[in-house]
Parts: structure tokens; sequence; C-alpha cells
């Protein structure tokens, strides 16, 4: 899990998207990731002519980030709009002195936006790596031509896309297990606040998703019955409580230190289950 903690997201910063979205209800609902590598390059349009190669931007390498930190207006749920959408990063470039701005709320242009979201955070990993002293650095590229490459490259789009579960997925005890509590619902889709890997810890961004249990798939604790024993790091229950109440708690713990420092309630996201019954249904 060494990538887990890479970035500090300041914690509530998408409370205000998370207001008011409603639980995808349908369990059967999907959305299509697109998991391959995906061409980025000025609108074909456009009176301008791009002086520099489009940019090639391998999706599935980011998703040790939420997927907000980039769709950063997304809700979950909702299907994801392109940031050129209208109302958007509509310009490609900011207007000159004295043209008018097209964009409905003055949004950053196309071309601002990529390259602060782009750049800024590749540099920003770079330095925080540093700071960090790893001496690896793992991070995308800063330079001009790390992403305008000369030659040009070729426009590559990928259709490969995975089929992600929104709604609220059913965890059951493996069999052979009796199980003592009842089932879990997971509702997977208000999850996605949360980088993917932050759960799925061993996914590479394109393969099918493995479920935990097909790797944590011992039925009974080695040794000791405590879930933090790390010999129990295969116990699927282990597994389960160390990464859902860790969180749950974690979160608990989060907004009671921002309500005692005078935050309101209703400004924090939202406090998730963290006794027995908040997840398994009475069996
Ligand atoms: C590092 C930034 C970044 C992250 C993180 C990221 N994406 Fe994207 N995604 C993009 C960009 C850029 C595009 C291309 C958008 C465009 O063409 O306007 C895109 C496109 C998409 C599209 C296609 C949208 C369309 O216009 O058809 C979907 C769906 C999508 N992303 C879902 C996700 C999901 C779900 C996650 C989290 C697992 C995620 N993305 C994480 C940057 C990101
Ligand atoms: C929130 C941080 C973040 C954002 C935003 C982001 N990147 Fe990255 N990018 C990374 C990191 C970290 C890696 C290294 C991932 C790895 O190798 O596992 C990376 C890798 C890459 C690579 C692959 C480099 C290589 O050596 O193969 C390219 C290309 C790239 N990013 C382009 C982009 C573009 C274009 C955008 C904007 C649409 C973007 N990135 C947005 C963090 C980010
Ligand atoms: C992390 C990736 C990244 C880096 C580094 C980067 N850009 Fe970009 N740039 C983009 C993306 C994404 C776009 C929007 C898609 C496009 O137009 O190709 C863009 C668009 C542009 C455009 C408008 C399109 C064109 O070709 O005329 C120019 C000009 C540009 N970048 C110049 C630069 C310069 C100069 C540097 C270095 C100082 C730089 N970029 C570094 C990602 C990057
Ligand atoms: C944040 C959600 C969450 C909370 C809170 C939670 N559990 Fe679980 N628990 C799970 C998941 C997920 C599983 C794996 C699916 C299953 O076995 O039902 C699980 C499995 C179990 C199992 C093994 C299966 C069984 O039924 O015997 C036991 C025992 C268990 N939990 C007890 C508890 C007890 C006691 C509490 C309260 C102190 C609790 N859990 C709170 C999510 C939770
Ligand atoms: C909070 C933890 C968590 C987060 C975050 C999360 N997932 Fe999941 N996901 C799970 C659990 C638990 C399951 C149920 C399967 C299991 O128990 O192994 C699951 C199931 C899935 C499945 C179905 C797998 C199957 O067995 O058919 C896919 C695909 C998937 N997740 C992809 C994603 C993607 C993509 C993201 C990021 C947008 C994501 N998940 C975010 C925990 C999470
Ligand atoms: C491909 C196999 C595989 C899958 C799938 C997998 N894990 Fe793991 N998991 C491991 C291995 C191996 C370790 C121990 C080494 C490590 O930390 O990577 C581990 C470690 C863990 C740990 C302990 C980490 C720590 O820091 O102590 C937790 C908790 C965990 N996994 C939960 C999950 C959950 C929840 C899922 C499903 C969303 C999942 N794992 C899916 C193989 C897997
Ligand atoms: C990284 C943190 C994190 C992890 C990991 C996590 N959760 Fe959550 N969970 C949350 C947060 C935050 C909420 C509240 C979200 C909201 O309502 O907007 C929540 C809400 C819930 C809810 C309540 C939904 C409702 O309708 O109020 C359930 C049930 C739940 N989680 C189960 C689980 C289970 C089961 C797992 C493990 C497979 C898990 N969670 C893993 C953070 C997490």
């Amino acid at each position: 899990m060494k990538r887990l903690f890479l970035i500090a997201v300041p914690w509530f910063a998408f409370a205000f998207i998370l207001t008011g979205v409603a639980l995808a209800e349908d369990p059967e609902a999907t959305f299509e990731l697109p998991t391959g590598t995906m061409t980025l390059q000025a609108p074909q349009d456009a009176k301008y002519k791009a002086t520099l190669s489009s940019v090639t931007f391998p999706h599935s390498l980011h998703f040790s980030y939420s997927c907000q930190e980039c769709h950063h207006t997304w809700n979950g749920t909702a299907p994801i709009k392109s940031c050129g959408t209208s109302g958007c990063h509509e310009n490609f470039w900011a207007p000159k002195p004295g043209q008018a701005d097209v964009s409905e709320n003055g949004a950053k242009s196309m071309v601002g936006a990529y390259h602060q979201a782009c750049r800024d955070c590749h540099r920003n990993e770079a330095d925080q790596q540093k700071a960090a002293g790893s001496k690896n650095i793992v991070t995308g590229p800063v330079a001009c031509a790390g992403c305008h490459p000369d030659p040009h490259s070729d426009v590559v789009d990928s259709d490969e896309t995975l089929s992600i579960p929104l709604g609220i997925i059913t965890i059951e005890a493996p069999e052979g297990v009796e199980a003592t509590r009842g089932s879990v619902g997971f509702p997977h889709g208000l999850h996605f606040q949360f980088a993917c890997k932050d759960c799925h810890h061993d996914w590479d961004g394109e393969s099918e998703v493995e479920s935990c249990t097909s790797c944590h798939s011992e039925t009974e604790p080695s040794g000791t019955r405590s879930v933090k024993n790390e010999e129990n790091q295969m116990y699927y229950l282990a597994a389960y409580h160390n990464v859902c109440v860790t969180c749950h708690r974690d979160t608990a713990k989060k907004r009671r230190a921002a309500m005692s420092q005078g935050i309101d309630k209703a400004e924090l996201p939202k406090a998730a289950p963290v006794n027995c019954k908040g997840c398994h249904s009475p069996s």
C-alpha cells in the first residue's frame, strides 16, 4: 500500500460536492471508466492553430488519486462532463484584453486549467517526494517536451473501459464461515470521494478489479484473534474491518476535531457508521 498516502488532500475540501448527492438507488447501476490512454488536444475547429503536439494522457496511471482531484465538480453518480463543457473551461485560451469572455462564469481557460492541474501536481509530487527523502521520484512530466513531444506523437484514444458498480454491493461472509452477523450493504458510489486504490490497493488501474476475498481468503484468524495482528493480514475479516472500520473511526475523529474548532456540522462531510448495526444488517 505504498502509494496510499502520497498526497494529503485537505480533508473536507470535497464537502461541497457531496451535499445533496442522491445515492444511486439502482443496485445494477454502473458507469464506464476509461482505463486506457487518451489524447488531449486543441478543439479541432478552433480558429487557433496548435503550435505544439497534442498531449498523451495515461488516465489509468492517475487512479491513486480521488476522481474528484481532477473531475472536481463530479458528484460520484452523474455522468462525468468533459472539462470543456459549456459553462466550464470552454475558452481554449484566456480572452485577450478587451475581448469578451465567452465562459458564463469566468472559468479558467482550458489551457490554463490543464497546465495548472497537470503540471502543478507533477511538480508538487516531485517536491513532496524529495522532501520526504524518497530516492525514486514517481511523477509525471514537468518540462514542456515531456507532455508536448517533438516530433509529435500519434493521437491515441484507446477505447478500453471497465464497468464500475455505483449502487449498493452486498458483502457476505465467504463460504465455510458460520456468520454471526448479518451481511453488509456497501454503498460503493458514495465512496468515490476517495481514491479507488485506497481500497483496491493492488489494482493497476487497467485490469479487472479482483474481489478482496480472492486474496484475503483465509476464513480463520491465525494465532490471536486481533485484526491488528500482522499474521491476520490474509484473514478476510481483518482486511474488511481494517479498511472499513478504520476509515469510519478516523472520519468520526476528524468530524469531532473540526466541530471542536467551531466548524458547523452542516459544512462537514457526513458521518460514517462506526457501530455494528450501521454496517451489518440484522441477521
Ligand atoms: C489526474 C486527473 C484525472 C483523474 C485523477 C481522473 N481523471 Fe477522468 N479524465 C481526466 C481527463 C483530463 C479526461 C479527459 C476530459 C476531457 O476530454 O475533457 C478524463 C476523462 C474521463 C471520462 C470520460 C469523460 C468524457 O468526456 O467522456 C470519464 C468517465 C472519467 N474520466 C472518469 C474518471 C473516474 C471515475 C476517475 C476516478 C477513478 C477519474 N476519471 C480520475 C482526468 C482525470
Ligand atoms: C493530482 C496529481 C496529478 C495530476 C492532476 C496529473 N498527474 Fe500526471 N502523473 C501524476 C503522477 C504521480 C504520475 C506518475 C504515476 C506512475 O508512474 O505511477 C503521473 C504520470 C503522468 C504521465 C506518465 C509519465 C510516464 O513517465 O509515463 C503523463 C504523460 C501524465 N502524468 C500526464 C498528465 C496530464 C496531461 C495531466 C492533466 C490532464 C496530468 N498528468 C495530471 C500525477 C498527476
Ligand atoms: C503535464 C503536461 C503538460 C506540460 C508539462 C506542459 N503542457 Fe502545455 N498543454 C498541456 C495540455 C493537456 C494542453 C491542452 C491540450 C492541447 O492543446 O494539446 C496544453 C496546451 C498547450 C498549448 C496550446 C496548444 C498549442 O499547441 O498551441 C500551448 C501553447 C502549450 N500547452 C505550451 C506549453 C509550454 C510552453 C510548456 C512548458 C513551459 C507546456 N505547455 C508544458 C499539458 C502540458
Ligand atoms: C464500516 C462497516 C462495518 C462495521 C462498523 C462493522 N463491520 Fe463487521 N464486517 C464488515 C464487513 C464488510 C465484513 C465482511 C462481510 C461479512 O462477513 O459480513 C464484516 C464481517 C464481520 C464478521 C465476520 C462475519 C460474521 O458474521 O461472523 C464479524 C464477526 C463482524 N464483522 C463483527 C462486527 C462487530 C461485532 C461490529 C461492531 C463492533 C462490526 N462488525 C462493525 C463491516 C463492518
Ligand atoms: C471504500 C473502499 C472502496 C473504494 C474507494 C472503491 N471500491 Fe470498488 N469495491 C470495494 C469493495 C469492498 C467491493 C466489493 C467486492 C469485494 O468485496 O471484493 C468493490 C467492488 C468493485 C468492483 C466490482 C468487482 C467485482 O468483483 O465484480 C469494481 C469494478 C470496483 N470496485 C472498482 C472500483 C473503482 C474503479 C473505484 C474508484 C472509482 C472503486 N472501486 C472505489 C471497495 C471500494
Ligand atoms: C491481489 C491480491 C489482493 C487483493 C485483490 C486485495 N488485497 Fe489486501 N493485501 C494483499 C497483500 C499481499 C497484503 C499484504 C502486503 C501489503 O500490504 O501489500 C494486503 C494487505 C492488506 C491490508 C493490510 C495493510 C496494512 O497496511 O497493514 C488490508 C487492510 C487489506 N489488504 C485490505 C484489502 C481490501 C479491503 C481489499 C478489497 C477492496 C483488498 N485488500 C484486496 C493482497 C490483496
Ligand atoms: C477512506 C474512508 C472510508 C472507507 C475505507 C470506507 N468508508 Fe464507508 N463511508 C465513509 C464516509 C466518509 C461515509 C459517509 C459518506 C456520505 O454519506 O457522504 C461512509 C458511509 C458509509 C455507509 C453509510 C451510507 C449511508 O447511507 O449513510 C456505509 C454502510 C459504509 N460507509 C460502509 C463501508 C464499508 C462496508 C466499507 C468497507 C468495504 C467502507 N464503508 C469503507 C468513509 C469510508
